[in-house]
């Protein structure tokens, strides 16, 4: 029952089970992975798709084009899909003041540039999303650069790039990554709320959608949950990265469900029953202290901790006694309009309320919270 299958729509980023594990005070404990075996052990694992970022297929070979024709090959030879592509503005150290946002327009032109050629190849493999998280633009000091001029660079480079996939006729939606910290001392665009506002100033917003990362609201101590069911109400969740964070550290990018496993419940719940139905991305990294070996039990980890949460989510909605305590606490209501068809703010004013015996009533959140964690700690 917890086997992963293509029809659940798991992807991974090569950068994820990829990663050497090098950080700021430690070098890789593991060796180079082929991009060929990781689609390949993903094929077998049950996963849907894969997904890259321009820099991430070269890990094992240099030449651009051999790289590109043994990964397509690959694809070919498993079914594996590319739903969403990226690209790396991050990593060289030309862009240690940013990318899109840098100080120096040179080094703008030249990201724009990256980007433009790795969403042609983006394109070719049917991706249909195209992820920017913007890692290095921000600052560490308030003196740094002026943020308004910043945001109108960001702009400029989106809407530059929206007019290359509408003039290429490519089939392509930006989903913009939002994230606090890290690398940066503080990152432009640092929490969905922000993203969501930006993205109005853009002159194709209907090309720009949000990419919420567990971890990174997780960071911002702010509810994932909400995050998610924000962007689906503004129709703005066209993907997601799911990971595990255990709440304002450095950005853990732990197994998926292996940090707020509560959150991670009620947002399985929210993706399954909200109507969002595009790929479960998981962009998280493998412990450094896992061996080649670890890193596949660990991807299977993510899928199957979905797959668990998923039929714990299924349950507890179809719980009578679940059902019942939704309704004892009205929860029901909140999806009828405040006013009646027809009426306007002159009917309120015709309202009889008893303010004390409204102010007196139990919403019996305690006991419905209570059934949420019995399922999730299997006793029902
Ligand atoms: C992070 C980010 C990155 C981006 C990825 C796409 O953990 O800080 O999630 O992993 O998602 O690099 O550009
Ligand atoms: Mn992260
Ligand atoms: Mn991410
Ligand atoms: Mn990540």
């Amino acid at each position: 029952a917890y086997t992963p299958r293509p029809e659940d729509r798991f992807s991974f980023g090569l950068w994820t089970v990829g990663w050497q594990a090098r950080d700021p005070f430690g070098d890789a404990t593991r060796p180079p992975l082929d991009p060929v075996e990781t689609v390949h052990k993903l094929a077998e694992l049950g996963a849907y798709g894969v997904t890259f970022h321009d820099d991430d297929l070269l890990a094992t070979e240099s030449d651009r084009a051999k790289a590109v024709e043994r990964f397509k090959k690959a694809l070919e030879d498993t079914g594996l899909k590319v739903p969403m592509a990226t690209t790396n503005l991050f990593t060289h150290p030309v862009f240690k003041d940013g990318a899109f946002t840098s100080n120096d327009r040179d080094i703008r032109r030249y990201a724009i540039r990256k980007v433009m050629r790795n969403i042609d190849l983006a394109a070719e493999l049917g991706a249909k999303t195209y992820v920017c998280w913007g890692g290095r633009e921000g600052a560490e000091s308030d003196a740094a650069k002026d943020v308004r001029d910043a945001l109108a660079r960001y702009k400029e480079a989106f809407d530059i790039l929206a007019q290359y996939v509408l003039d290429k006729g490519y089939d392509i939606r930006f989903a913009i990554e939002p994230k606090p910290n890290e690398p940066r001392g503080d990152i432009l665009l640092p929490t969905v709320g922000h993203a969501l506002a930006f993205i109005n100033e853009l002159e194709h917003p209907e090309l720009f959608g949000l990419n919420p990362e567990v971890g990174h609201e997780q960071m911002s101590n702010l509810n994932f949950v909400h995050a998610v069911a924000q962007a689906l109400w503004h129709g703005k969740l066209f993907h997601i990265d799911l990971n595990g964070q255990h709440s304002t550290k450095y950005d853990q990018d732990l197994i998926f469900g292996h940090g707020d496993v509560k959150s991670a419940f009620f947002l399985v719940d929210l993706l399954e029953h909200g109507g969002y139905d595009g790929p479960r991305h998981f962009d998280y990294k493998p412990m450094r202290t896992e061996d080649p070996e670890d890193v596949w039990v660990s991807a299977a980890a993510c899928m199957r901790t979905y797959l668990i949460l998923k039929e714990k989510a299924k349950k507890f909605r179809a719980d009578p006694e679940v059902q019942e305590a939704l309704r004892a606490a009205r929860a029901d209501q909140l999806a009828v309009p405040t006013l009646a068809p027809g009426e306007s703010w002159s009917d309120l004013e015709k309202d009889e309320f008893d303010l004390d015996a409204a102010a007196a009533r139990g919403y019996h959140y305690s006991r419905l919270n209570q059934l949420a964690m019995e399922h999730l700690l299997g006793v029902r």
